[in-house]
């Protein structure tokens, strides 16, 4: 299972990156608008910190913007992975850019039949929004069961990549799932070490050794 990182916050990917566990980065356009710095320059940042998949979202919603957009955001690094929302133009740009073999990410997922035009698209990734479904009262893992089973059973490529994490259960569901990819925001990342008998053992352990030294 790959880890990415949902934010645009440069000390969070530093950290995260640190810890030797990132296989990548996940950014959308709220994400961006909190940190108030250019986007380019702050993709620029990402990627010298991160070596691997880093998606970077475009805000055109027509045909033609989003092609504009995507070649432009795809020249600055081969790393770059094209963020796209799921709607009728983004799917016919998924596909003329998967034709060209650039990568895409299509975003704001919430069903299986989004999920199916995405994967026929020729999308890299598929980003089910997990944690804004369960706020709605729809179980958000449920969709993510679906859309593995049926990539499963056509063989589609396309990654599942669940978004909109909220707390460790959501991981260790997807994990189970067999989902290819989290996307985890860094206060996620830190709960995943926490154990109230790691911490307790711990203690434990180290004020025994301290009666040694005395
Ligand atoms: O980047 C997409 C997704 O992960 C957003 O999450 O917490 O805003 O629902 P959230």
């Amino acid at each position: 299972m790959k880890f990415f990182i949902d934010t645009a916050n440069i000390d969070e990917i530093r950290e995260a990156a640190s810890m030797g566990l990132l296989d990548g980065v996940t950014t959308n356009p709220s994400l961006v608008a909190k940190e108030g710095k250019n986007f380019r320059e702050l993709l620029n940042e990402i990627l010298e910190i991160v070596d691997g998949p880093i998606s970077a979202e475009v805000v055109s919603t027509d045909f033609k913007g989003i092609m504009k957009e995507a070649k432009e955001l795809a020249a600055i690094h081969k790393n770059i992975v094209i963020k796209i929302p799921l709607i009728q133009e983004g799917i016919k740009a998924v596909k003329a850019l998967s034709s060209e073999g650039i990568k895409t990410n299509v975003t704001l997922c919430f069903s299986a039949s989004q999920a199916i035009l995405a994967a026929k698209a020729g999308a890299t990734y598929i980003s089910p929004f997990v944690g804004r479904l369960d706020d709605i009262s729809h179980s958000g893992m449920q969709l993510i069961d679906q859309i593995v089973t049926i990539y499963r059973n056509y063989g589609f490529e396309t990654q599942v990549l669940v978004a909109s994490i909220r707390h460790p259960l959501h991981l260790v569901e997807a994990a189970e799932i067999g989902a290819d990819v989290a996307t985890i925001p860094f206060g996620v990342i830190k709960k995943l070490f926490n154990h109230p008998l790691t911490k307790s053992g711990l203690e434990k352990f180290l004020s025994d050794w301290k009666t040694l030294e005395e």
